[in-house]
This record gives structure tokens, sequence and C-alpha cells, in this order.
């Protein structure tokens, strides 16, 4: 029946009362909410607002910004500060933390990435924002980058949402993951995929494959014996996908299975990696974790990281749990 069904808002008043939290993280949730909202109507209303295209800008990074960064950036900063409930902010797009002034004063950090997958938006193709809640520790200043340098595994909540042929929000607080999907009639988050798991087993992974001259053996024994399918070691054939948007591919592997891996390789290793751990690598690993996976720099727990710096970047392999333990013992022998 359809006006039976749960709303984001009441699914965080029920997790609110449960674990006896106070009203501020709902309320931090709504921010984020209404953020990823307005950004999946820019998305959507693409070349028709004159969205799509580069904004003439670098980021931190140095990488070219598209105007939907730079928007989704703004729409992120701006509803976020209003509900006072954030100390400090970061962000992929912006060098140093954003301080929330004028407001009571806030108890959470909020990392982001507003945009991500963004060269796929020019060719209509899903994107998403990834998010990532810390507390801002007690007595502690949040004018500096070190309040943020917490690892993975202090996260409070964590989520994304995927702008692809639905809008959807995916979300943990750290008791398992529950999928919202967007009723633009309504203008409401609706839950539709209470309990997300990800099958220990799978038959699918992505790769970015050309960078295969580049990857620490490892990573290539791994490959090899997927591409072998029925008649190598694996015993059975595996298919192959790559979105090129973080968001979408741990999106796919939540709903059935799989593994994603931008691992460190040769040529990277001395930047560390592509994704970053703060606001892309950390985020998606708790989710991934949450519902039954795990996330591994190929070394070591991608939660466990202890961060140096805001932008910092890293391998990341993550999905199903027997494939993602398969390619740490790889690394280990
Ligand atoms: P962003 O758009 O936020 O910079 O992130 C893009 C990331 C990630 O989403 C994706 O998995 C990867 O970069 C794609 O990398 P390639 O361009 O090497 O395929
Ligand atoms: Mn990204
Ligand atoms: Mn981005």
């Amino acid at each position: 029946m359809p006006y039976k069904r749960v709303t984001l808002t009441h699914f965080l008043l029920q997790e609110q009362r449960r674990l006896g939290r106070s009203g501020t993280f709902t309320a931090l949730m709504q921010d984020i909410i209404t953020a990823c909202k307005m950004i999946s109507h820019e998305v959507n209303r693409g070349a028709l607002a004159g969205n799509l295209g580069v904004a003439g800008s670098e980021n931190v990074q140095g990488e070219e910004q598209k105007k939907l960064d730079v928007l989704a950036n703004d729409i992120f900063l701006h509803m976020n500060a209003l509900g006072g409930t954030y100390a400090a902010m970061a962000s992929e797009e912006l060098e140093d933390v954003h301080l929330v002034t004028g407001g009571a004063e806030g108890k959470y950090l909020l990392l982001f990435d507003p945009l991500d997958g963004s060269s796929n938006i020019d060719v209509n193709i899903s994107v998403g924002s990834i998010f990532s809640i810390l507390r801002l520790p007690e007595g502690a200043s949040p004018n500096s980058k070190d309040v943020f340098l917490q690892p993975g595994v202090e996260q409070v909540a964590a989520g994304y949402a995927c702008y692809g042929s639905s809008t959807m929000i995916v979300l943990t607080t750290g008791n398992g993951v529950n999928g919202f999907t967007l009723d633009r009639d309504i203008g409401m988050f609706i839950l539709t995929h209470p309990n997300m798991s990800i099958p220990a087993e799978a038959n699918e992974f992505a790769i970015n494959a050309s960078r295969a001259r580049f990857w620490e053996p490892p990573v290539q024994r791994y490959i090899d014996e997927c591409q072998a399918g029925k008649d190598g070691p694996r015993g059975r054939n595996f298919n192959m996908r790559w979105v090129a948007s973080m968001v979408a591919e741990v999106h796919r592997i939540l709903c059935r299975g799989g593994v994603f891996l931008y691992p460190t390789d040769s040529e990277m290793k001395k930047r560390g990696g592509k994704l970053r751990l703060m606001y892309e690598a950390n985020p998606m690993a708790f989710i991934v974790e949450q519902a039954g996976g795990a996330a591994s720099t190929g070394r070591q727990r991608i939660m466990e990281v202890q961060p140096t710096d805001l932008h910092q970047r890293i391998g990341v392999v993550l999905g199903s749990k027997d494939e993602v333990e398969r390619i740490v013992r790889y690394h280990a022998e």
C-alpha cells in the first residue's frame, strides 16, 4: 500500500528513539537530505539549466572543475550551515576547512565529495554525492584541519546519494545499511531497500583496465584469474563493469555483489592512490562493511588508516567479503 511507506525522516526519528540519541543528529541529516534533493534537481535539469560543461577553474587537487562540481559544493556548504549542527566542513572542492559561524555551537564535522564521477555529467551517466560525519572532539577547536584527521572507525554516519535512473540515498549510522528512493511527486525519500547486504561471493569486478601496465603483482594476479574464467584457477566466469563513478559502482555492489578496485599502482604510488581517504574511501568503507562486505587498501583495513592530510589519497579494494579477502591474501603472499 503506497500510503503505508516509511519516509527517511520517519526512519531517522525511529533510529533516534531506539538509540536514545538527541534530535541534533536527525536535524543534521535533514540538511544533507535537502542538499541532495537540490543537487538531484540540478543534475536532472542538465543542459536545460545550462548545468553541463566546465566551470573554468581547478580545485585544490589540480582537477578541472565542472559547473556541477561547483554548484553541488555551494549547495552542500549553504544547506548544511543553516542548521547550526556542524562546527566545520571539509570538501573535495575546498583546500581548507570551512568553518560554520553564526549558528549554534555545532558538535559535528561534515566531510563530503559534492559530486562524484563528474566526468559522467556531460554524457548523462550516473553521478553521486558522498558524505561522512565525525564528532568534533571534546574541547577541540574546529579551526584546524587536525580535528578532521580521525580514522574511519570514528565515523558517526556515512552515506551517498546516487543520481541515477532514480535518485537514492543510502545511509549507515553503524547499524546496517538502508536505501531510500526519491519520490519526486511528494518530494520525499522513501525506504525502498531495507537492510542492504552484499553477497559474500561475487562474479563481477570493476577496475580501470587502462592502468594495467602499472598494476602491482597481486592486482594483476587477481584480474588475470578472473579473466581466465572457467578455464582458470577460479573455475567460473566473471563479468566486468566500469562506470567511472564510485557511487554507482558501490551501489551496484550493494545491490548484487561484486568487487571494486582503484588500487595504488607503480605510477601513482607517490600520490598514494586516486581516491580520497576522508570523503570517498572512508564513508564507502563504512557502508560496505555495514552491509557485510569488506574494504581494504590491499594491505590494511581502510577504516583503520590514520589520516595525515584532509585530501590524502589511498588505494581502495572493496565489496564482497570473499573477494576482498582473497585480494588481501594475494598482497600478503
Ligand atoms: P570525482 O569525480 O569526485 O573526482 O571522483 C571520480 C573518481 C571515482 O568516482 C571513480 O571511481 C574514479 O574517479 C574514476 O576514475 P577514472 O577516470 O580513472 O576512470
Ligand atoms: Mn569522487
Ligand atoms: Mn567530486
